[in-house]
């Protein structure tokens, strides 16, 4: 699995992987991270917890893996095909504010994230989705319609969610995303939470 810290990429096999999360055994996974900083937010908040952020991008992912912080790992993965080692290992997904391929995969209900999906996820396992306006108009849907596809395609493939909520303004911005960020102070701040969990 292709790991990275700073500008240093390194492959962990799943004995060194397995050593780093031996402390933890609750591990949350967030996809799309970014710069990462809802990661470090979760890491921060709980130590007993583990935090792994995925991002195709790994210029992304060159600052936040710096960190010093025990309980964080960062992996370049596309999260349609993501690595065999992440199986059956999250209890908590979050995908925030996603865009590019990773958007047109939840809005087509593509299978290949799908299965990625439920292929990390623990039994019982919760997941956040978190969409706004602008992301979903570029890819030419608007953020009820897009909305709306992405919470049937999750219910088809036996994700039991709720109903979607408005994420406003303020909620924006007490997000603890870059993303979250950029929109609250942005142009068009309209944006929703969806949540569930694997039945
Ligand atoms: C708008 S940014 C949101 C970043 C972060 N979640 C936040 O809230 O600040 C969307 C991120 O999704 C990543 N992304 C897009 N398609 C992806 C894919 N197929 N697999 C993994 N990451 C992807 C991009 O590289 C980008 O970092």
């Amino acid at each position: 699995m292709e790991t990275i810290r700073g500008k240093t990429s390194l492959d962990l096999d799943f004995n060194g992987f397995t050593e780093r999360l031996a402390d933890y055994n609750r591990i949350m996974l967030d996809l799309g991270t970014g710069d990462g900083r809802y990661v470090h937010f979760l890491a921060n908040k709980f130590h007993d917890r583990f935090v792994i952020g995925v991002d195709s991008c790994r210029e992304n992912l060159h600052t936040p893996s710096r960190t010093k912080l025990r309980n964080v790992l960062f992996v370049i993965a596309s999260a349609q095909n993501l690595p065999q080692e992440l199986n059956g290992l999250a209890s908590h997904v979050t995908i925030n504010f996603p865009w590019g391929s990773l958007l047109e995969s939840l809005l087509d209900g593509d299978i290949s994230l799908m299965q990625s999906l439920a292929s990390i996820s623990k039994s019982a396992a919760s997941i956040d989705i978190r969409l706004n306006s602008g992301a979903l108009n570029e890819v030419g849907a608007s953020l009820n319609a897009g909305t709306q596809k992405i919470y049937s395609n999750m219910l088809q493939v036996g994700w039991k969610m709720n109903d979607p909520v408005t994420m406003n303004t303020a909620a924006l911005r007490a997000f603890p995303s870059t993303w979250a960020k950029r929109l609250a102070f942005g142009r068009d701040p309209r944006a929703v939470s969806m949540s569930g969990f694997v039945k």
